[in-house]
């Protein structure tokens, strides 16, 4: 193997110098790039919401668990937590390149009970188990009761941990041999920093050790 450190020079950082603007840019620059949980909930009062939120992981696979990460407003909550508080169940959504402008069009902060179905276009899709709406058009739709919600103190942020209890696949997407998703098909689009964003355009392979 060819020695990786020859040349290579540090900037260190201390995060915490860092104001709260820089700090967020340098994070979200660095961790990339990153999936989109498209998330969407329901109101107390029947109102479907739907946000964005790339803080987004796999947890488990059996069960399946995912996890995103919420921050706070200066005015308090978003309505994403507020409502997944009121009711334990939301849906995650994949985003493909054709939707990605209507995904970012649903991260304006709009009062709570607006809905950002309605301002965008959007169609709320009946779910089959939970009674959070799916994204109408989203390649991949995952049905989700809430785990697990954890306000990580000192960071303003709150954990929310989801278990998949259906999946449902653009059949347009599934690779007619394995059933499993084709990346080529699905087309996601990666969150960067700032307002950037990445296509999944060069796909290469590389094969585990066996020890
Ligand atoms: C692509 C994208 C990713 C985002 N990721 C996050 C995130 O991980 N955490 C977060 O708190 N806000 C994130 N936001 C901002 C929220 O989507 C935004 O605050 C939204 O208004 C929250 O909606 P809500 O109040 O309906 O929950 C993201 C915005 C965009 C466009």
């Amino acid at each position: 193997m060819t020695d990786t450190t020859t040349h290579t020079k540090y900037v260190s950082v201390d995060p915490e110098t860092l104001d709260k603007a820089t700090a967020y840019s340098l994070t979200t620059s660095l961790l990339v790039p990153r999936p989109v949980a498209w998330v969407a909930t329901i109101g107390p009062d029947g109102v479907p919401n739907c946000a964005p939120f790339s803080f987004f992981m796999g947890v488990s696979s059996q069960p399946p668990v995912v996890a995103f990460s919420v921050g706070q407003r200066r005015t308090g909550p978003k309505d994403t937590v507020r409502t997944i508080e009121g009711h334990p169940e939301f849906t995650v959504n994949l985003c493909n390149e054709e939707l990605a402008e209507h995904m970012v069009q649903t991260a304006a902060d709009y009062p709570y009970g607006q809905s950002e179905f309605e301002k965008t276009g959007l169609k709320p899709l009946a779910s089959e188990i939970v009674k959070a709406p799916r994204i109408g058009g989203a390649p991949v739709q995952m049905e989700c009761t809430l785990y697990h919600l954890h306000h990580l103190e000192g960071t303003g942020a709150t954990v929310i941990f989801g278990r998949v209890v259906r999946y449902h696949l653009d059949e347009t997407v599934v690779h007619p041999e394995s059933g499993l998703v084709d990346i080529r098909k699905l087309r996601p689009v990666g969150r960067l920093g700032g307002n950037e964003f990445c296509r999944v355009r060069d796909v290469f392979e590389i094969a585990k050790p066996r020890v």
